[in-house]
């Protein structure tokens, strides 16, 4: 059997589409009779709307109508995310205004244009109410996180392991509000047709965006057709339903024509969502020689009232390092903001910059190399619930990117290296991030042909599962990947997880490889073409005995330039273990891109908010900082071996590891340079000197 596509380097089977503009995205696949949609936003962080007048917006070229809350289709309040119902999918529906960038109207025109001069043109009158934005741990209307993602740890007796210690570190770390940043804004194209409403829309999910579509119009799932063939990033940006196609549905049902509505970058900024800020403190207490007694995680995140959403900051603190004591508190802080939505290593990005920068303060103290620091204090059960590990090499990773990097010729004393007027240090961090798999269908047709067709409602957002899963059918059907036919993005498609939570392409892969079993079962028979589909709910262990997770260590060097506060990154070195790697080029551009966000992150990124107004100051990208060439090392990345044994091919998810864990190393390597410590993203000039 032919079964060598899954390990070789490939490049993304639609790169040529994608650079010669013949992928169509959302906003550009042709349509006849087209209208176009132009929201209007609130300007405030919370009140009433008293009045909107439209008289001139209405007698302007080319405008349709004007949808607001006094006559916009209603909607199924209990239409909901993950987590229940959610109010920010309620749009144009009462007077409330929730948070600053909320929509408050939508103009409808001829062409984009004039609907956006008609949207200048309309007059909205507000009674403004005092809003909360302000952040901390101690936040009055704190209220304990939901822990649908597992419980708290709770293990040991804290107070006793604290006193025991030799060294005990206390300190808090901060983190700001971010923004996704995909390559594409939001858009979606929407129309429908005898009841049945199709959506050409961006996002991480067909199927899940028709279901939720589906609810909020309370029509059968079976009339909602999404397609979403290709997405230029999401980042967990485009993982629910996102406000362009809830908006571009309700005014095709009214306008009775297409709609598309295209989000400028500034309203993908302040109407979409963003990751939440995060206050957190770190009580680590350790003896003498390096052993760990006691590790505290206390975390708070912004939320919305809206919506839930769970930032599991703490998560790592019940995987990484063995101790005595381990305690975990995670607190949702609800606030008058946008509500936030995961972003890439949701929680675990934040949560580790707090975990492994206490880490590395507590080697400081003990006067210890961090990395030896880190090795004295594996697990060999994940210490929160006893649970054996599954796969891993997270010491593999260690010790391999120790040697790459040089990292035994390092001096470990702050402010030891210069290079002319430069400061120079260097740090690491290790970090992990859970893995598995969700309920996916998918359907394989061997065609007369001998070519097969595997349709799966998967969704490649640029990463190049599209790719990777035409190598995981071929093997699994023992044909080269010439003869596969991959059809995904589409709800038709049949029920799929989403791309996102590092479980996308694990989660597909394993249904087709399913489907694959079944049909090679029943090809014994020569007429063709034979069909066999699977849905996977039924096969999934989602109490798995062994903890699954993946799992990286980055190395960080940086040069600070002591008279301006300036910090570049010169190296970074990311070892990984995420199961069998499918396609090794797709991969490592998959962490390389993981390391350059956190990069951004540690140096760059920080939504910066008016208080007075709850607004945005920021909200563009000549505003928002993001890492551009000229900031990126060459960043060398690679695999370990390894091998997922809860999974039928070995694979872990890779999409969230590389960003998670980077952002602590660069810190840690600041502190090495400078002796400074930096508890407070991004590490901005001003925080450096
Ligand atoms: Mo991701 S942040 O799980 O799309």
């Amino acid at each position: 059997m032919n079964a060598d596509a899954v390990g070789t380097p490939r490049p993304r089977i639609e790169g040529r589409l994608k650079v010669t503009g013949a992928a169509h995205y959302a906003a550009d696949i042709p349509m006849p009779d087209l209208a176009h949609g132009w929201m209007v936003t609130a300007t405030l962080s919370r009140g009433r709307i008293r009045d909107i007048d439209t008289s001139a917006a209405l007698g302007m070229p080319g405008v349709l109508g004007v949808l607001d809350h006094r006559d916009a289709p209603r909607l199924n309040p209990q239409a909901g995310n993950y987590f229940g119902p959610d109010g920010s999918l309620q749009l144009l529906q009462d007077d409330v205004i929730p948070y600053a960038g909320w929509p408050l109207a939508l103009v409808v025109a001829e062409t984009p244009e004039q609907a956006r001069a008609a949207a200048a043109a309309v007059r909205v009158t507000c009674d403004g109410e005092p809003h909360d934005l302000d952040f901390s741990l101690e936040h009055l209307a704190a209220r304990p996180a939901s822990t649908a993602f597992g419980p708290e740890a709770d293990i040991g007796d804290l107070k006793a392991e604290l006193a025991a210690s030799a060294v005990v570190l206390e300190e808090r770390y901060r983190t700001p509000e971010e923004s996704h940043c995909a390559m594409e804004p939001h858009a979606a194209t929407v129309w429908w047709d005898s009841d049945h409403v199709y959506a050409v829309d961006s996002n991480q999910g067909a199927f899940s965006v028709s279901e939720v579509l589906a609810a909020l119009w309370s029509i059968d799932r079976e009339r909602v057709h999404v397609r979403s063939e290709h997405v230029g990033g999401g980042f967990g940006g485009k993982g629910a339903c996102g406000p362009q196609v809830v908006l571009a549905s309700m005014a095709g049902r009214r306008f009775g024509r297409p709609v598309r509505i295209a989000m400028t970058r500034a309203q993908v900024f302040e109407t979409t969502s963003s990751r939440p800020r995060t206050d957190q403190v770190m009580t680590v207490g350790a003896d003498a020689d390096g052993r760990l007694r006691a590790i505290q995680h206390r975390a708070a995140y912004a939320v919305s009232p809206l919506s839930e959403y769970i930032e599991a900051c703490t998560e790592q603190a019940k995987v990484l390092y063995s101790a005595p004591a381990i305690r975990t508190q995670l607190t949702a802080v609800p606030l008058d903001i946008l509500p936030p939505a995961s972003m890439r290593g949701p929680g675990a990005t934040p949560g580790s910059f707090a975990l492994e920068s206490a880490i590395d303060e507590v080697a400081e103290r003990l006067d210890m190399d961090p990395l030896e620091l880190r090795l004295r204090n594996q697990p060999t059960v994940t210490p929160a619930s006893g649970k054996p590990f599954s796969t891993r090499r997270l010491v593999s990773c260690m010790r391999e990117g120790a040697r790459r990097f040089g990292w035994a010729a390092r001096d470990r004393r702050p402010r030891s290296r210069r290079e002319g007027p430069l400061l120079i240090g260097s740090g690491m961090a290790t970090t992990s991030f859970s893995a598995g798999v969700f309920p996916s269908q998918a359907s394989i047709t061997a065609e007369a042909d001998g070519t097969f067709t595997v349709s799966i409602g998967a969704s490649d957002i640029g990463t190049g599962a599209r790719t990777a899963l035409t190598a995981v059918a071929a093997d699994a059907l023992g044909a080269g990947t010439e003869r596969i036919r991959l059809r995904i993005g589409d709800s038709d498609l049949g029920m799929a997880w989403g791309a996102g939570g590092s479980r996308g392409t694990t989660s597909w892969s394993f249904a087709i490889t399913e489907a694959a079993k079944k049909l090679r079962e029943s090809l014994a028979d020569p007429v063709r073409p034979v069909t066999a589909t699977v849905d996977t709910t039924t096969m999934i262990d989602f109490q798995p005995d062994r903890e699954r997770q993946t799992y990286s260590a980055v190395f960080a060097e940086v040069t600070v330039d002591p008279a301006t506060g300036e910090v570049r990154v010169r190296r970074l070195l990311g070892m990984f273990a995420v199961g069998r790697v499918i396609n090794p080029l797709l991969a490592r551009s998959q962490v390389v891109g993981g390391m350059i966000m956190g990069l951004s992150m540690a140096l760059h990124e920080e939504n910066v908010r008016d208080p007075r107004t709850g607004r945005l100051a920021n909200g563009d990208w000549a505003g928002y900082h993001i890492a551009a060439h000229a900031d990126v090392p060459d960043i060398e990345a690679d695999f370990v071996p390894d091998y997922e044994p809860q999974d039928p091919s070995g694979f872990n998810g890779l999409g969230e590891i590389g960003t998670a864990g980077t952002a602590a190393a660069i810190a840690n390597a600041v502190w090495h340079a400078t002796g400074t410590r930096q508890r407070i993203l991004p590490i901005r000039l001003d925080r450096v000197l």
